[in-house]
């Protein structure tokens, strides 16, 4: 099994970086091969920009090596803080560059770019991990969580992935240690709960 574990925080020392860690320590000893990656420590530009755009090739190594990697990995995992209802540009710009067509989505000829896209990535599990310091009655009542609709329908759906988990780790501003590494357990659990499902079913 193989793994892409993606993190867009710039600050080491934020509780992001710290779920980033126990993420890959935990797929580490389920034997997953994991591809990991900090955005923001490798530097990714997120601008798609119009060489790129409507092709499936690129000019920047770091795009092809993340692509290749995503379309390798049975789990994809994403990491971020919830900014404005959203993930943090960096990671806009991933999803821009890396979900791309022909590998994360195609049109059929027939039906073209206004239809419903052909799916590419069945079989593949996201797995989101967000923070946020929104308590979750007004995250859901008020601002409509954009952040769930964003990665289970516009982003995996879109692109076949059915499998899905995601968990918000709230309120961050406001937790202790001991909250916190009640949390991090949580994250180790998830992550063991879904390898151990992935391999028998295999997605
Ligand atoms: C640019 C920016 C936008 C933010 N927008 C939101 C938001 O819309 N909702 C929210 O609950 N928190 C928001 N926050 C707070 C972050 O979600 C919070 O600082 C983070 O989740 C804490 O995790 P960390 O300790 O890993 O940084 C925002 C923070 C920044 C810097």
């Amino acid at each position: 099994m193989k793994a892409s574990v993606i993190l867009s925080h710039p600050y080491s020392e934020s509780f992001n970086h710290a779920i980033f860690r126990t993420v890959c320590r935990t797929l580490d000893e389920l034997n997953v091969e994991v591809f990991k990656h900090d955005l923001y420590l490798e530097n990714f530009n997120p601008v798609l920009s119009v060489n790129e755009l409507g092709t499936d090739s690129s000019n920047d190594p770091l795009v092809n090596q993340y692509t290749a990697e995503m379309m390798e990995s049975d789990l994809l995992v994403f990491i971020h803080p919830n900014w404005w209802g959203q993930p943090p540009a960096i990671l806009k710009g991933y999803i821009d560059r890396i979900f791309r067509p022909p590998h994360a989505y195609d049109f059929s000829e027939k039906e073209g770019a206004g239809g419903v896209p052909e799916p590419k990535l069945c079989g593949k599990y996201g797995i989101v991990f967000n923070t946020s310091n929104t308590a979750e009655e007004r995250e859901t009542d008020f601002f409509g969580d954009p952040l769930e609709s964003i990665w289970k329908q516009c982003i995996f759906a879109f692109c076949g992935i059915g499998g899905y988990y995601r968990k918000m780790f709230r309120i961050v501003s406001d937790s202790d240690q001991a909250l916190r590494e009640k949390w991090l357990l949580e994250a180790e659990q998830a992550v063991e709960g879904i390898v151990r499902d992935f391999s028998k079913t295999g997605g």
